[in-house]
């Protein structure tokens, strides 16, 4: 069977302060329908079986914007490398032999997206590797893992590199060479990705796991993302190009590529009133004015503003933990 693992644990730093660590990201709309984990439940229709994988203070509010998918806690919040070896460890207890289909919850997707899905289980299970959807890069984007592809065979691509979040030349460099970036959805049978685990900082944790003590595992591994853990390890990924439009949701400079921009190419959500301004990035559950300015984030929820030139919107992940410390 296939069976779906939304990533709905994190905290969504870089879209403070909308996103805050008690009401993230993934349960919030941005002007759409329906919140954005709601929106990612909806696209694993393709699958057999639906799992959200989240850190337990976060178990209420999945239940209640995904009530038609099973909930699976992480011990411990760890980001999605110790995160992602516990979910294929308990899916495999449960469900058995199964390809895992993990899809973040801050993806905006339109197109052919269970076709590319297929397309990766059945490259998972011809390789026995770790497969990662990749997306033409249109930007030098800093906030995306990179992917050299190999050589191409059946619908899929073998991996020569991956690079998680380069800096700005580097990432330059590997647009000109012809990378992909990593959408970060991924599909892999649990012993694939637990085999490939043991050849990294994470091993403590598969043994843990193996002997049935998922507390002291966790407690044994540092928090690291599943990118920089074990796909920027393995010699055993492979790539299969996405066949749907793909933007990552995470920092406030995405709003303008996803909605609908006004003449002065200002994206506004909520109630903003910008004059003589331009390019402008206006976010709020409240009220926001701006006169004359251009190239900003401009951001305000509660009592929390934000606002940062928009090219330097991933930063805000540096800062974030000090602007957060009375959240
Ligand atoms: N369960 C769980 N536990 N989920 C988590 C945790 C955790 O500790 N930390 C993060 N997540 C979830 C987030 O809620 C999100 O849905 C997903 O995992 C990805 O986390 P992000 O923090 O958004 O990652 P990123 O965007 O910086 O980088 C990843 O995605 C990029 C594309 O969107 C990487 O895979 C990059 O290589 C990739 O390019
Ligand atoms: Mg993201």
């Amino acid at each position: 069977p296939l069976v779906a693992v939304v990533l709905a644990g994190g905290t969504g730093t870089r879209l403070y302060p909308a996103s805050r660590s008690d009401r993230p990201k993934q349960f919030l709309d941005f002007g759409g329908d329906q919140s954005l984990l709601a929106d990612t439940v909806a696209r694993a229709a393709f699958a057999d079986e639906v799992y959200v994988l989240t850190r337990p203070a976060f178990a209420d509010d999945v239940r209640e914007h995904a009530p038609s998918a099973g909930v699976l806690t992480e011990p411990e919040p760890k980001d999605t490398g110790p995160a992602l070896v516990y979910a294929a460890h308990r899916i495999r207890e449960q469900v058995g032999d199964c390809v895992l289909c993990c899809l973040p919850s801050d993806h905006h997707v339109s197109g052919a997206f269970a076709t590319t899905m297929e397309t990766a289980a059945a490259a998972a299970v011809e390789t026995g590797g770790l497969v990662t959807v990749g997306v033409e890069p249109t930007r030098a984007a800093t906030g995306y893992g990179y992917v050299n592809p190999g050589e191409r065979r059946n619908g899929y691509f073998t991996v020569d590199q991956f690079v998680e979040k380069p800096d700005s030349a580097t990432a330059e460099n590997y647009v000109e060479e012809g990378f992909y970036w990593n959408a970060g959805i991924f599909a892999w049978t649990p012993n694939a990705l637990l085999s490939a685990a043991r050849q990294t900082p994470l091993e403590p944790l598969v043994d843990a796991l193996d002997a049935g003590r998922p507390e002291q595992g966790f407690d044994a591994v540092d928090p690291v993302s599943i990118d920089y853990a074990v796909l920027e390890r393995t010699g055993r990924a492979y790539l299969v190009p996405a066949q749907f439009e793909w933007d990552d949701l995470g920092s406030w400079d995405a709003f303008e590529r996803v909605l609908d921009a006004d003449p002065e190419g200002n994206v506004v959500v909520g109630d903003g009133l910008l004059a003589d301004s331009e390019d402008c990035v206006v976010a709020t559950d409240g009220h926001v004015s701006a006169v004359g300015v251009s190239d900003l984030v401009i951001a305000s929820y509660g009592d929390r503003t934000l606002v940062v030139p928009k090219a330097d919107a991933q930063r805000v992940r540096d800062v974030v933990a000090r602007l957060r410390d009375d959240d």
